[in-house]
């Protein structure tokens, strides 16, 4: 059976807590394939508004076995702490597996991208300070724990003690801090292992076995296409890779069985932390944007930059993912602008750019090229097919389409999971 794929178009926050919440229905698994405790999903399901982090949100459904898979960062702290709140919202989490290769964020990654960001002052990425970063390093340098390393003490202590030895010297003779000792990390880390180990397993077996049963299996991304660490706006990017060729590497299964690659887009762009961003609009209109879609990080409460839809990333995501189709979020947070604008292609140095340009130096000198398209006024949170919608509202729609050579199968109209319209094939 096939697996679909689901992922950002953009910088992140395309709004893919509902849409892959509505998605989830049909599914069986859901299997979040990278990022970790950086990403959020803010879901209103049945009424309840939950922030999830770490646990794809395929959760909320009791049919579903929810996956963290080899690709992703664990905070077992953070882990733990999203457990809990969700059986305290009555939602039983024991259909969750997590598995035995992802790699573990410890205590001495949140404390060294704290104090490396600080160091870097103005050229600071802004990151989540999560300890994402420092815990791929790790993994890339081969000094990385995993959540195998948790089960045989010998072991996670030996590991610690060669890590450890060497960011204890970085953090006190390089930033002045505390060095960590390993007995109370071994302590915290072994008491995380006996309340995981209900949870832990082989996750790539999972998968596959789910496939081969004809059961619907979706790869969840986190962040966006623009955040990937080779494809995105590097070194403003996160340091995991969100396009769809990792969900397979992540999850471990094979591409034949990928049939569907739905792209979260929304109406409009946003990005949080520091990075080229050609449309973003630092007048009144993207104000309005901001305050209309309430557009503030769900992980670290800061004002997201906004700014118009820009269909040349769109291109370049529909390229990077060989998506099939687009979900486009938050159509509703246009209602009442007097006039749109779409940017259709770049101007850098008298010269026109129909793609992302491949160097940096020029995308960070992009200027857009927009298409102005009539708004509307009308409040669109009742609509639920594409006729219901203003006419302004579904020539912008087309546009999209035709911009990014995808087409459209979903649109938000608000943030409740029936706010939104499928579009008939
Ligand atoms: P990191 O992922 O914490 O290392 O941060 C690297 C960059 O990615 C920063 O610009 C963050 O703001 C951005 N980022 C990370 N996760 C998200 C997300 O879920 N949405 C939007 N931006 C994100």
């Amino acid at each position: 059976m096939p697996a679909t794929v689901v992922l950002g178009t953009q910088w992140g926050d395309e709004g893919k807590g509902k849409a892959v919440d509505y998605l989830a229905d049909g599914m069986d698994l859901v299997v979040r394939y990278q990022g970790g405790n950086n990403a959020g999903h803010t879901i209103i399901a049945e009424g309840r508004l939950l922030k999830l982090q770490l646990i794809p949100s395929g959760v909320l459904y009791p049919h579903i076995t929810s996956v963290i898979a080899d690709g992703v960062v664990v905070d077992p702290q953070v882990l733990l702490d999203e457990m809990t709140q969700l059986s305290e919202a009555g939602i039983d989490p024991s259909g969750l597996r997590v598995s035995l290769n992802a790699h573990l964020i410890m205590p001495y990654h949140l404390e060294l991208e704290k104090v490396t960001q600080r160091f870097l002052g103005k050229n600071a990425l802004g990151t989540t300070k999560r300890g994402i970063g420092p815990a791929y390093a790790d993994r890339a340098a081969r000094v990385g724990i995993r959540v195998q390393d948790l089960y045989d003490e010998a072991i996670l202590r030996e590991k610690l003690d060669v890590v450890l030895w060497e960011k204890n010297q970085v953090l006190t003779k390089i930033y002045n801090r505390m060095a960590m000792p390993a007995e109370r990390i071994v302590e915290d880390y072994l008491a995380y292992a006996e309340r995981l180990r209900p949870y832990v397993a082989d996750t790539g077996k999972l998968i596959d076995d789910a496939l081969r049963e004809g059961r619907h299996v979706m790869l969840e991304g986190a962040q966006g296409t623009m955040l990937d660490l080779d494809h995105g706006t590097y070194p403003f990017v996160t340091s995991s890779t969100p396009v769809t060729g990792y969900a397979l590497a992540s999850a471990g299964v094979g591409p034949h069985h990928v049939d569907r690659v739905v792209g979260i887009t929304k109406a409009y762009v946003t990005r949080v932390g520091a990075g080229p961003f050609p449309t973003e609009d630092t007048g009144e209109a993207g104000e309005q944007l901001g305050e209309r879609g309430h557009e503030f990080g769900t992980v670290t409460g800061r004002k997201r930059r906004c700014g118009w839809f820009d269909a040349a990333v769109l291109r370049y995501a529909a390229r990077l993912n060989g998506l099939s189709e687009l979900c486009l979020t938050k159509l509703d947070v246009l209602s009442g602008f007097p006039t749109l604008q779409v940017c259709t292609a770049y101007r850098v140095g008298g010269e026109t750019w129909d793609d992302v340009p491949p160097n940096q130096t020029l995308f960070h000198r992009a200027e857009p090229v927009y298409e102005e398209l009539p708004g509307w006024e009308e409040d669109i949170g009742e609509a639920r097919a594409l006729e219901d919608l203003p006419k302004e509202a579904q020539r912008y729609v087309e546009l999209l389409e035709d911009l990014g050579g995808v087409p459209v199968t979903m649109i938000g109209v608000g943030p409740a999971r029936e706010q939104t319209i499928v579009v008939a094939g």
